[in-house]
């Protein structure tokens, strides 16, 4: 698993934090990445220790992670409702909630499920934390698009950059068959704005700008976890 941000320890109390307030009968998006992968750990041990739950995986990779911990899945369309969403993050911002999502190249079935659920339960290191959003917006997109897209986020006043998968010749190719477009627009005065004008590109499945993302936040640090409602 890519590993970017702070350190495993500080990613696994954030994890293990959400995954405490998990109770029994819940039904739980179980998110992607690093961090999250620690709360679908944490999970499978609860689920070994008798907890009742059934998990929706926002990726292959939450979803392999999950049958190999023994969580029961179940797809989005087949429950009736997700209880709470644990899910990680690759720049949030604590006084405006919004945050940037996509570095596992997700974030289309991330926001999905978040979307769907009572609560977003948001699990970072303290790295994650910033004043501002500006990192490359992650754009998936559908393949035969990306070029016009690219010339979409131009005019928007971003600098677009197809994605190219790690050790392979070519370009990541998402769990649902599109390409991940990441634009840079510097710092993102305005997450708001910039998010419904990428909403209204034709050719973007979905865009990593998550707004108001979490009712609840666990910062896992050097030293410790906070987590904040
Ligand atoms: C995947 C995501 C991840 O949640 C995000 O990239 C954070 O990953 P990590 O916990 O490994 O730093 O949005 O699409």
């Amino acid at each position: 698993m890519k590993s970017t941000g702070g350190s495993d320890a500080a990613k696994r109390r954030a994890g293990e934090a959400a995954a405490d307030t998990v109770e029994p009968g819940m039904v739980v998006g179980l998110g992607t990445g690093s961090t999250a992968a620690y709360a679908i750990e944490a999970l499978g041990d609860a689920v070994d220790d008798g907890l009742d739950i059934v998990g929706v995986p926002t990726s292959f990779g939450a979803r392999q992670r999950a049958l190999d911990c023994g969580i029961p899945l179940r797809s989005l369309d087949s429950v009736d409702g997700v209880d709470i969403a644990i899910d990680g993050a690759d720049q949030f911002v604590r006084d405006t909630g919004s945050c940037l999502k996509g570095g596992g190249a997700a974030h289309s079935r991330e926001k999905l499920v978040a979307t769907a659920a009572d609560a977003v339960h948001l699990v970072v290191d303290e790295t994650k934390l910033t004043d501002a959003l500006d990192h490359p917006v992650a754009l998936e997109v559908l393949p035969d698009a990306h070029t016009v897209v690219a010339d979409a986020v131009r005019s928007l006043g971003g600098e677009p950059m197809l994605r190219d998968a790690a050790n392979k010749d070519g370009p990541v190719v998402t769990d649902n068959g599109n390409l991940v477009c990441d634009v840079d627009f510097g710092t993102i005065a305005d997450p708001e704005s910039l998010a419904t004008q990428l909403s209204a590109v034709t050719g973007v499945v979905e865009h990593g700008l998550f707004i108001e993302c979490a009712t609840t936040v666990s910062v896992g640090t050097a030293d410790g976890v906070s987590t904040t409602t």
